[in-house]
Order: structure tokens, then sequence, then C-alpha cells
């Protein structure tokens, strides 16, 4: 009999299910780091992956393979493999991936941090890498050397809600025999497929909306199974990999992203809109509004907008750190994704490594604010942002 195939609300609840003999309801937790061979042959039969079978938790666990299992389910993708978090995720996909005297097409608009590991530490192991504009295709296609075999990109980008057009992009990384790698840590798959559209690679920073309430760090990289085999194979030898906690935590909270995830992009909406209004407010930043520059694209590639607006306050950061320090409810955090809204600085904070060229470059002016929206009642964090306009 065919297996029915499930909307993403199911999947997110009931992907990844393997029980044990005791037929838990909800997802058993594994807290073992080494599993107990019957006999001298099934240990070495196992090592000599002659038959499958967990050996010891840095390879693999059953609460890790569950949630690795779910998550592969939502994003479309043969095999995931989980990391201990965002950035090991993007190590683990580049260490399996590259080797030195490759080079990459990276997004000028990528995560701080994400910036940094491609240029401060693979530019130390012989990888180079060229930094594009996010939104121009073209450039990505004249950046092309003949060594590039990997083209990064985050869409929607943080702080700055920048898209790329993830299946034009993948048309241009096949033509130039890379592959295409997209953070989807903004949208999770309940908005956006990027290997749907043509990407080769999804990456995850599971700490930010797939847990969902702030509470651990996860990270994951999706894809086929040949492409990821030396992506799992970095990660079983050199070890970033996701605990059995950590995954049992976030499990719990994929149960819920569809319905976030949704909660989130409609608060979003309405406080971005509110944004527009404020006389101090010179711009906002949000891929559901429609003055934003690529608003049909986001329609054509998004189910929504996602929780993430971005907004420039007049005055620069004197103006900026008011309006942080005016607030009483909302959480000054450099994370996101979080049922609690956070609000950060990202120029003194998540982008304050960058150099200021390097900032200007990416956009990230002095004034800008970046809030997470979350959960809460948006009157009241309508509320908290407006002490700080007076
Ligand atoms: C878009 C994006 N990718 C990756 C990361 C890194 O994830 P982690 O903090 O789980 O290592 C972050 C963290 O903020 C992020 O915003």
């Amino acid at each position: 009999m065919d297996e029915p195939q499930y909307d993403l609300e199911t999947l997110a609840i009931r992907a990844g299910i393997e029980r044990s003999q005791f037929n838990e309801h909800s997802e058993g937790l594994y807290l073992t780091s080494s599993f107990v061979f019957k006999s001298a042959a099934e240990a070495a039969a196992r090592f000599a992956n002659k038959e499958p079978g967990n050996i010891y938790s840095r390879f693999t666990n059953p609460t890790v393979s569950a949630f690795q299992e779910r998550l592969a389910a939502l994003e479309g993708a043969e095999t995931c493999v989980a990391t201990a978090s965002g950035m090991s995720a993007i190590l683990a996909c580049v260490m399996g991936l590259l080797s030195a005297g490759d080079h990459v097409v990276a997004s000028r608009s990528l995560f701080g941090a994400t910036v940094q590991l491609f240029t401060n530490i693979l530019g130390r192991f012989g990888i180079e890498t060229s930094f594009v504009s996010q939104t121009d295709t073209a450039a990505w296609a004249a950046a092309v050397k003949p060594n590039t075999k990997l083209f990064f990109v985050e869409t929607p980008s943080n702080p700055l809600t920048e898209l790329c057009d993830i299946a034009a992009l993948a048309q241009v990384a096949r033509q130039a025999g890379a592959k295409l790698a997209v953070d989807n840590c903004f949208c999770t798959p309940i908005l956006q497929r990027p290997l749907d559209l043509g990407a080769d690679v999804v990456i995850h920073s599971a700490t930010k909306y797939l847990d969902g309430q702030g509470r651990v760090l996860g990270g994951a990289v999706l894809g086929s199974k040949e492409l990821l085999e030396p992506v799992y194979a970095f990660l079983r030898t050199a070890g970033p990999t996701l605990s059995a906690f950590n995954a049992w935590i976030i499990l719990k909270g994929l149960e819920t992203l569809a319905l976030r995830m949704e909660a989130h992009s409609r608060n979003a909406l309405e406080l971005a809109l509110w944004l527009e209004q404020q006389p101090r407010v010179s711009r906002v930043y949000y891929p559901g509004l429609p003055s934003h520059p690529q608003f049909a694209l986001a329609k054509h590639q998004q189910k929504s907008g996602g929780g993430i607006v971005a907004f420039a306050v007049e005055g620069g950061q004197e103006a900026a750190w008011r309006v942080v320090d005016a607030t009483r409810m909302v959480s000054i955090t450099a994370n996101l994704g979080d049922t609690k809204t956070t609000l950060t600085h990202p120029a003194t904070t998540t982008h304050g490594r960058l150099s200021p060229e390097q900032r200007a470059a990416a956009g990230i002016g002095d004034g800008l604010l970046r809030i997470a929206v979350g959960l809460e009642s948006v009157a009241d964090i309508r509320g908290d942002l407006a002490r700080g306009f007076l």
C-alpha cells in the first residue's frame, strides 16, 4: 500500500516517530553516549557498516535521527545532517563540500558570523570567497571563476530582509557547475522550501524558529544523500553533533512550527504597517509590505513575510539606542525566532565585528534596529516601542 502524502502541518507533528518497545506516545529521549552490541560479531558488523544500527552518539542517536527525519520531510529533502548549532551546520557544509583552492560566491548580506567564517577562517585554509549583492543575480554570474564550487545565500537576509531569487540563482549555479546552499532560517520550510526551487542544500539554525522558544542551540544541513555524504563524514569525525536533549526539545518545537510561523507573520505585518506610519521611522524593511522593493518576489517565493522586521530611526545610534532602552517588555537580546519579541541594534551587536566599510556595504546603518516579532499582543509591542519615539 502506498504511504499517504501528508501536509506540512501533519509532518511537523508526526514525521520521524519510531517508538521503542515501550510504545511511548511522545518522542523518546535517548540520553546515552554509546549503544550496546549483542556480540563481538554484531559490534564488528556495525563498525564495518555491514548492518544498520547505532554505535555512538557522535555518529547517530535515535532522538537526533527522529529530528533529522522530521526536518527532512518538512524541507522535502532526501536527508538531513543535524549539527550542534547553525554555525556548525554552515561549517559542516563547507568542510564537506569544499577543499583548499575552491572559490565561493556569497551574499554580501549574510549574518555576521557567517561572513567571519568565510573570510577569517576559511580564508586561512585556502578557500576564497567573493561577496556580491544579494539581489543582483547578474552579479553572481559575473563573480563565477573556474574554481567556483559553492553559492551561499540567506533569504530573507539578516537584518535587512533582502531576498534573492532562489530559482534564478539555482540556474546560474548549475551553469557554473556550483552548488547552491540557502540558509532558510528566517522562513523555515513552512514559508519557503528552497529545494523545490532548485537549491542543492538547505541550512538551518534550529536555534531560531525550529525550537521557537529560545531554549537550545541546534542546526541542520539538508539535501541529497549523495551530496551530503561528506558532510556527515565530517560531522562524525570532527564532532559538532546535535545533542539528544537539544534534538528532543527542537522536535517538540517543530510540533507548533506551522501555527507559530503563521502567527509571527501576521503580527510582523501588523507591526510593520504601524512602523511605516511613525514620523521618527525613516524606513521599514519587511518582505510582506507592498513598499518592499522585492514584494512581488516575496509573494511568489514565500508563503508570507515571516517574523523579522528591520527599521531605521532618524538620529543614528543615539536615537536607536533610545528606542531600545525605553522598552520594558520586549527583550534586548540578539536571538530571534522566539515566541518572545526580541530587539537588537545590529551595528553594535550581531554585526559589530564587521569593519565600518563592510557594514556600510551591507547597508547596516547606525540607526537601524531589528525586531523579531513574537507572539505577544501586537498592541503591547507597539506600546513598548512607541515610548522610544516620543
Ligand atoms: C540567518 C542565520 N544563520 C545562522 C545563524 C547561526 O546560528 P547559531 O547561532 O545557531 O549558530 C544565525 C544566528 O543568528 C542566523 O541568524
